[in-house]
């Protein structure tokens, strides 16, 4: 099955455009995660999770900027952020790329993209972005898109992973890749606050996406609590 290109929300934020939006008060000023929690029109359970995925204090072990480095990610490149949540990683991968590239927040969420969306304008620096309402079994990612897509927390929420896998290598460009990041199975992932047993063993991933036509080529070991693993079709 190809995956179907059915993009919701493209934005390209210029300069110019987002000083038209500032003088126009369709800006909020404060910065994205304090404004979040007070946003009218999401529902407090999915603020609350959303928020959660902002946390500062994620910082010390989800290691964004060392994740985005290791990614090595150049302007003009184009990512998906499979699973965006929150857009924690998305708004990294929008300064890594700067407005020359693209980013794609993929979510099955509509609050969620809402949210991203938002975040991405409280920046307050031009960036191109696509907002996909993905279905559970399609990321919706246009054919030959992307560079990279990025699933970070994500992996162990997809069904049928090995077809999801085998329709999604489409999407990416000649030298594309994907890269996992989900929390260990076991002890090395310590204190969740939810329960581990939906969460898919490292060695699963490789199997998986080995089945669907990947070959792993890369595997970073710095994060505390989560694998990190690089795959190429
Ligand atoms: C634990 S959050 C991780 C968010 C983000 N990647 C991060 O690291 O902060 C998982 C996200 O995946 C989304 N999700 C779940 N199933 C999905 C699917 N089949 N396709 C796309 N997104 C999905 C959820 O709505 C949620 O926003």
């Amino acid at each position: 099955m190809v995956p179907v290109p059915m993009i919701s929300n493209t934005r390209h934020l210029t300069a110019a455009g987002l000083a038209a939006a500032v003088s126009l008060g369709l800006l909020f000023v404060t910065p994205a995660v304090a404004q979040h929690g007070h946003q009218q029109g999401h529902s407090p359970n999915v603020m609350e999770y959303l928020d959660r995925l902002d946390r500062p204090e994620r910082d010390q072990e989800q290691k964004p900027a060392q994740v985005v480095e290791t990614l090595g990610l150049k302007p003009g490149m184009s990512v998906a952020d499979l699973g965006a949540g929150s857009g924690y990683f998305t708004r990294r991968f929008v300064e890594a790329v700067t407005e020359t590239g693209m980013v794609y927040a993929i979510d099955v969420e509509p609050e969620a993209l809402k949210y991203v969306e938002e975040s991405l304008v409280h920046m307050h620096r031009p960036y191109t972005a696509e907002f996909i309402h993905a279905r559970p079994g399609n990321p919706k990612l246009p054919v030959e898109s992307v560079d990279l897509i990025f699933i970070c927390n994500t992996y162990h929420h997809l069904e049928d992973r090995s077809t999801y896998f085998r329709n999604v290598k489409s999407a990416l460009k000649p030298g594309g890749r994907i890269a996992i990041v989900d929390y260990y199975h076991d002890a090395r992932s310590g204190e969740l606050g939810f329960p581990k047993k939906h969460l898919v063993p490292r060695d699963t991933v490789v199997e998986e996406l080995t089945a669907a036509g990947y070959k792993l080529v890369k595997e970073q070991t710095f994060l505390p609590k989560q694998y990190f693993l690089e795959f190429v079709p």
